[in-house]
C-alpha cells in the first residue's frame, strides 16, 4: 500500500491527532512527487543488511547514517527537541528519514501553502527536498525509531520560517516550476 498522506484541518488541537479534514482529503504519491517529496517502502526487519537500501544510499550518495530512538529515556532534552521538530522550518539539505519502528507525522507545505500530513510507519523511507517548509510530530502512539541519512557530514540546522531569502528556499521554489509534468522518481 502507498504511504498515507492527507490535507490537514486547521484546528489547533493536539498535534498528535490525525487532523483529517471533514470529509478526509487524501494526497496521492504523484502529488507528493510534484512538491519534491520521495518515498520508498522497504523491509525494516532487514535494514542492517538490505540491498535495496544499499542501492538507494549509493545512488543518492547517502554516506552518513545514524539512528534516532525518540523516547524520553534515550534523547537529551526530549521535550525541547519535540518542540523544535514541530516548529515550521527548512534545511539547506534534504531531510532523509527511514522509519524502523513506531510511527509519526511529517507535515509539508504544498504549493498553495496548505499543510499535507504524511504518516510514516515502519518500512517507510521518505526524502523531503532542501528548502521545503516542514515539521515533525509523534502521533498518539508516542514512539518512533528513525534512521537518519545524509550526504557527507550531517548538518541538522533548522531555519525557522520565514526563510524566503535562503538559497535553499529559492532553489526549491525554482525547482517547483521546473518539476511540473516530470514522472515519478520513486515508487
Ligand atoms: C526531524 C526528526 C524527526 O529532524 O528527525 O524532524
Ligand atoms: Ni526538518
Amino acid at each position: 500500500m502507498a504511504i498515507e498522506a492527507w490535507f490537514m484541518d486547521d484546528n489547533g488541537e493536539d498535534q498528535r491527532l490525525p487532523h483529517h479534514r471533514e470529509p478526509p482529503v487524501y494526497v496521492p504519491p504523484e502529488q507528493l512527487a510534484e512538491i519534491g517529496v520521495l518515498y520508498w517502502r522497504l523491509n525494516p526487519q532487514i535494514y542492517e543488511n538490505d540491498d535495496e537500501l544499499k542501492k538507494i544510499r549509493e545512488t543518492r550518495g547517502y554516506s552518513y547514517m545514524d539512528l534516532l530512538d525518540l523516547c524520553p529515556e534515550k534523547v537529551e532534552n526530549y521535550e525541547q527537541k519535540l518542540k523544535n521538530f514541530y516548529t515550521e522550518h527548512i534545511h539547506a539539505d534534504e531531510e532523509i528519514r527511514y522509519c524502523l519502528e513506531g510511527s509519526g507525522y511529517f507535515d509539508v507545505r504544498d504549493k498553495s501553502d496548505c499543510w499535507i500530513r504524511i504518516w510514516i510507519k515502519a518500512g517507510d523511507l521518505i526524502v523531503l527536498p532542501a528548502g521545503i517548509y516542514h515539521r515533525f510530530t509523534l502521533d498518539t502512539d508516542n514512539y518512533i525509531k528513525l534512521m537518519r541519512l545524509f550526504v557527507g557530514e550531517p548538518v541538522w540546522t533548522a531555519h525557522n520560517r520565514p526563510q524566503e531569502e535562503h538559497p535553499a528556499r529559492k532553489e526549491y521554489i525554482k525547482s517547483l516550476t521546473e518539476r511540473v509534468g516530470l514522472p515519478l522518481q520513486a515508487h
